[in-house]
């Protein structure tokens, strides 16, 4: 069976042909920082549009692709829309100041006031609030333990490179759709964002074989890697969410840590039905896009390979942070929780 069957959303599982596959090196951005440079060195942003996932012929690539304002992609609008939100606030748990123009520059696509987000996902701005500064506050820490090499999977909207006070050497990778990074950079260059650490574009489907675009964009996988994965995993199959995690243990050296937002239940409890309808006006179908299928635990497949693993619920996190999360943003820690491993030396 090929790796695209395996990877491929059940909503989508056409295999493609030899004539789909596209010859071409890997769409990779470089962006060395200095905190004052933020040139792309080897490829323009140019190539980000339109590109198709690349690996080599022969290899297997997804017909699936989205942009910022279709499909998945919509999503990251609206978790930006969120923390532009949060940001706003006097009792703000982070400060994302590219957030406001990320959600906004695609055009309407989704609404960016509290009223309308809340319509939907009751309380969404406080979990989003609390589910940023809880990864942000992780990435300071196991910087802090010695870790100067990160990955964010299905990075989005993400702003991390540029607002967080990254060690020197600390070498990030981002992964994401082409178009959807493609776009985050155009906007983040409109607002003269600056980066804060070495920063490295890797523009591919997580379902097709990111491991060896992650590689040739120059990932090391003798090193110890902080890995994130927010926001992501309930958008994946069973069987994608499973691979993913194995080939995120094959390429972490002892001393790797990883962090997920772990929502383990049935997606379909994840979802009530005004929010179904109110993410239908935004023009995405969340039904459509969580995958619905029952699975293992993240916890129990990371404790199985060796990670010790550690939860937290987002109530216990917005605790320690001051805040008390309400509604719907407190029924999400029935449903999962925050989690954090380390790779044992
Ligand atoms: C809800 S957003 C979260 C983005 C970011 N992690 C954050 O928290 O702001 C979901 C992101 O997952 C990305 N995504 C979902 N499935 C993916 C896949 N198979 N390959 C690459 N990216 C994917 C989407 O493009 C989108 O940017």
């Amino acid at each position: 069976m090929s790796a695209l069957l395996v990877f491929c959303h059940e909503s989508n599982p056409t295999p493609i042909g030899a004539d789909d596959l596209l010859p071409r090196t890997l769409p990779v951005a470089t962006a060395e920082c200095d905190g004052l440079d933020t040139r792309r060195q080897g490829h323009s942003l140019a190539e980000f549009r339109g590109e198709a996932v690349s690996i080599e012929e022969g290899d297997v690539v997804s017909s699936e692709q989205w942009d910022i304002s279709s499909g998945v992609g919509i999503t990251a609008l609206m978790v930006a829309a969120a923390r532009a939100l949060e940001s706003a606030r006097e009792n703000r748990l982070i400060d994302d100041p590219y957030a406001a123009a990320l959600a906004t520059a695609a055009g309407p696509a989704v609404p960016t006031a509290e009223s309308d987000i809340s319509a939907g996902l009751p309380d969404a701005v406080d979990y989003i609030g609390v589910r940023s500064r809880f990864f942000d506050n992780w990435f300071e820490k196991v910087c802090a333990d010695g870790v100067r090499q990160a990955v964010i999977l299905a990075s989005g909207l993400d702003t991390r490179a540029f607002r967080l006070p990254w060690p020197d050497e600390l070498r990030l990778f981002e992964i994401d759709q082409p178009k959807v990074l493609a776009y985050k950079d155009e906007v983040l260059d409109q607002q003269g964002a600056r980066l804060r650490c070495v920063r490295q574009l890797v523009a591919v489907d997580l379902r097709d074989d990111w491991a060896t675009a992650l590689r040739q964009a120059g990932f090391d996988p003798t090193r110890p890697t902080a890995w994130l994965a927010e926001g992501l995993l309930y958008y994946l199959s069973a069987t994608a969410e499973q691979q993913l995690l194995r080939t995120i243990h094959d390429l972490s050296a002892a001393g790797s840590r990883i962090a997920i937002e772990n929502l383990h239940t049935k997606r379909s409890t994840l979802l009530n039905p005004d929010m179904s309808e109110s993410s239908q006006r935004w023009g995405v179908d969340l039904d459509e896009l969580l995958s619905a299928e029952d699975r293992t635990n993240a916890a129990d497949l990371l404790t199985e390979s060796g990670w010790l693993v550690h939860r937290e619920t987002a109530i216990d996190a917005a605790g320690r942070f001051g805040r008390e999360l309400g509604g719907a943003a407190r029924g999400l820690s029935q449903f999962g929780d925050l989690l954090t491993a380390e790779l044992p030396h």
